[in-house]
């Protein structure tokens, strides 16, 4: 009776047909809805087996040199579970700050009476910088930069930072052995190494998984170890048509008003292998200890000779750079240190490399400042 009137008569049919398709289709809708939410699970689950599988890997393979907690080993590797890799800048809110009342200062329509105000704000907001930049201190005696917090953007890389990750494994730094004791080795199995692909993704999450976003804080920053070291020595691409400082020390000492000293790179060319400041100056035995020019030149221990007379501390710097044996530090002979720094030296590096000799202007901060 029922199969009678449902199919015999042709309306019937055809009322069912529409029935069951639109039933299909409020199921096809159905699953379409949930899908994402179950694909979305079923990643979250694939991408926290394979964080799993990665930290496995790290601590088997990567830890003796970045560190188990992938802080870094001093003097060894650099941190990786560090803002500076994910470039978080714990300035940039106050800078957005500053910018946007300077712009409004800088208004015609802006009242004097609202001028005032916001050169008030603006200097509240500059000395709240300065503090957090004085809380940065172990970071920046330890070769970090506040004012370039990104490492990515430091070496002009312009891919994402899981490409950068996942890359440097792959293929290693096959140069990094010039600058630190032991180099990153290649770990792909394409290029010689290890590690398949898959576990290669495995770690490259879980180091990506080490990101706080906008949580990071500047303990987090002092409690990095070991910082990257900039990969290239400048010194070492000088061209044969790059103006270099000569020995006049006025004329330098004139000329490097114009240049800004970059410190982080001061130090990458003072411990780097073309111009070879360290290799002397770590041993007091052989030359005068980096950490401590600088505080003798604050506190006249130096410039009370005699026969410096009227040497600012900049001057005193240049020439015992270009010019080492106009005066020769008491206790060491002349004519160790090299004679020829005015023809090799830009006057950005000597810029740079003063500002590292100068970023020792506490005594206090030497020890962590000269292991970076
Ligand atoms: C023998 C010591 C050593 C081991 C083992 C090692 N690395 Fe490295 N790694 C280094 C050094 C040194 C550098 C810095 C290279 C440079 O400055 O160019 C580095 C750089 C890196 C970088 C780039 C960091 C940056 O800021 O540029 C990543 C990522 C990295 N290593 C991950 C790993 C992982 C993952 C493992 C384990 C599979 C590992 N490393 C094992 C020594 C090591
Ligand atoms: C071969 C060893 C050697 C090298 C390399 C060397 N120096 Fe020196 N340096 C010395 C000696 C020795 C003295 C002390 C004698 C003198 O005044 O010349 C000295 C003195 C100095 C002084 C004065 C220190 C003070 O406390 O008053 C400065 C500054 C200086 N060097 C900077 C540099 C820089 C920068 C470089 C690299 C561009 C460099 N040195 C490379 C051996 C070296």
């Amino acid at each position: 009776m029922l199969q009678r009137l449902l199919i015999e008569k042709m309306e019937h049919r055809i009322i069912v047909g529409i029935l069951s398709f639109l039933g299909i289709m409020v199921l096809v809708g159905w699953i379409a809805i949930n899908e994402n939410g179950r694909m979305k699970a079923f990643q979250d689950q694939y991408l926290a087996r394979s964080i799993e599988r990665g930290a496995a890997l790290f601590n088997t393979n990567c830890a003796s040199c970045h560190g188990n907690d992938g802080r870094g080993l001093l003097g060894i590797a650099p941190a990786l579970n560090s803002p500076y890799l994910f470039g978080h800048s714990f300035l940039a809110d106050i800078d957005r700050r500053i910018d946007t009342l300077t712009r409004e200062r800088d208004a015609a329509a802006t009242t004097d009476e609202r001028k005032a105000e916001i050169d008030a704000l603006i200097a509240d907001l500059n000395s709240e910088r300065n503090s957090r930049i004085a809380q940065m201190q172990p970071a920046i005696s330890a070769g970090y930069n506040p004012e370039r917090p990104s490492r990515l953007a430091n070496l002009g890389w312009s891919g994402t930072l899981n490409s950068y990750i996942y890359t440097t494994l792959v293929h290693g730094r096959p140069v990094s052995g010039l600058y630190w004791p032991q180099g990153m080795a290649a770990w792909s199995q394409t290029a010689g190494g290890p590690l398949r692909g898959d576990q290669l993704e495995d770690l490259t999450n879980y180091i990506l998984n080490w990101d706080k976003g906008n949580n990071w804080t500047i303990d987090d920053l002092n409690a990095v170890v070991q910082h990257p070291i900039n990969p290239v020595n400048p010194a070492t691409i000088v061209m044969a048509s790059v103006e270099t400082v000569g020995t006049n020390v006025a004329e330098i000492e004139a000329e490097l008003v114009s240049y800004t000293g970059d410190p982080v790179n001061g130090q990458a060319l003072y411990n780097g292998a073309a111009f070879a400041c360290m290799g002397c100056h770590m041993n007091a035995a052989v030359a005068p200890l980096t950490q401590n020019t600088y505080p003798n030149l604050l506190n006249g221990t130096r410039l009370s000779d005699p026969a410096l007379a009227g040497y600012t501390a900049d001057r005193y710097l240049i020439e015992s750079i270009v010019a080492p044996n106009a005066y020769v530090v008491p206790g060491y002979p002349a004519g160790v240190m090299p004679q020829n720094f005015g023809d090799r030296l830009t006057y950005q590096d000597l810029a740079d490399m003063l500002a590292y000799i100068k970023s020792y202007d506490d005594p206090g901060a030497q020890a962590s400042a000269s292991a970076g």
